[in-house]
């Protein structure tokens, strides 16, 4: 796959604090990109470098081949941004908000296929102000499509989403790169990142520290697998002969058995060896989540130049 967006090196200060120091990383075309991170670790100030919305950064970042310093205009036509709510009047009518984008842009689309798309076309009269928030969320995807974009900015796109809206979000974003976009998407919620992103970066204090395959990186930086059980037997130290095994811990009947690889596979075809046929084992996989632990401090920090 090409590399619709590159970024090398991309350094960007406010005064004295450096929000983005020396990022680089690759967007292929077709694929959800993740830049995944905690508050004030510069997600925004670099998606927005790249859509040519801020000035004065340093290093060379490449949208479709373009240079946002002095082809931002150029970038604006092709790719699409997710508004924030406040972008849109409460009086504004469904409609006429798909009508006025498409009027801002050279290429617009036909904006009633994009009603039908995004389950809106009996909203279109509705005010802005009397959609509900899922509506409102498909109203801005379809504006930020309107005019056919190649790339699309999504910027904490489910912030302040009840659990159910958020997965009929991510289904939303899913079927925007199913329709052949790029998505480059900011979140600070792992469990998000892992489920949508084909590979994302992870960024802390305006760095990146690993970009990868959500699989890749646990694979890379949280490999341990925990299986647990219950069992009245005294002696298992059997299971600590298991290549897969690293370290049994037991707390009274509890047994937790940290591995890597086949672990669970192993470890319960030995127990059943020893006469063990534990009814509660179960499996504690690695997430993104022990990931961004074991590669991060934790607390955001402010950094400053020198
Ligand atoms: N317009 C601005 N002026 C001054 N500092 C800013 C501005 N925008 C962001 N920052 C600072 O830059 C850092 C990165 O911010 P931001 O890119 O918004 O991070 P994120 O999106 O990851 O939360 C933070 O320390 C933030 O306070
Ligand atoms: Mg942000």
């Amino acid at each position: 796959m090409n590399n619709i967006i590159e970024v090398n090196n991309l350094r960007k200060t406010y005064g004295e604090v450096v929000a983005v120091d020396e990022v680089s990383f690759n967007v292929k075309e077709g694929e959800i990109f993740g830049l995944l991170g905690p508050n004030g670790a510069g997600k925004t100030t670099t998606v927005e470098c790249l859509q040519g919305l801020r000035q004065s950064f340093t290093g060379d970042v490449r949208v479709l081949g373009l240079n946002p310093h002095d082809e931002a205009q150029d970038i604006r036509r092709q790719i699409g941004s997710q508004l924030q709510e406040s972008a849109l009047p409460d009086r504004i009518k469904v409609w006429e908000a798909l009508d006025l984008f498409a009027s801002l842009t050279p290429n617009g689309l036909d904006w009633e296929a994009l009603l039908e798309q995004w389950g809106l076309t009996e909203k279109r009269s509705a005010s802005f102000s009397s959609l509900s928030g899922g509506q409102r969320q498909r109203l801005f995807i379809a504006l930020a499509l309107v005019n056919d974009p190649k790339i699309v900015f999504l910027d904490e796109m489910t912030q302040g989403l009840d659990p159910a809206a958020r997965h009929v979000a991510w289904d939303l974003i899913r079927a925007i790169r199913d329709k052949g976009k790029t998505v480059v998407m900011v979140t600070h919620f792992m469990d998000e990142a892992e489920t949508l992103c084909d590979r994302l970066a992870i960024v802390d204090h305006g760095t990146i520290i690993a970009t990868d395959t959500p699989q890749g990186l646990i694979n890379t930086y949280a490999s341990k697998i925990n299986v647990l059980f219950s069992t009245d037997q005294s002696d298992i130290s059997y299971l600590e002969q298991i290549t897969e095994v690293e370290k049994v811990t037991k707390h009274g009947s509890r047994v937790e058995v940290k591995g890597t690889g086949a672990v669970l596979a192993v470890v319960a075809h030995s127990l059943v060896e020893h006469g063990i046929t534990p009814s509660d084992l179960r499996v504690e996989q690695p997430s993104l989540e022990d990931v961004f632990l074991n590669l991060t401090s934790g607390a955001p920090k402010t950094k400053v130049t020198a």
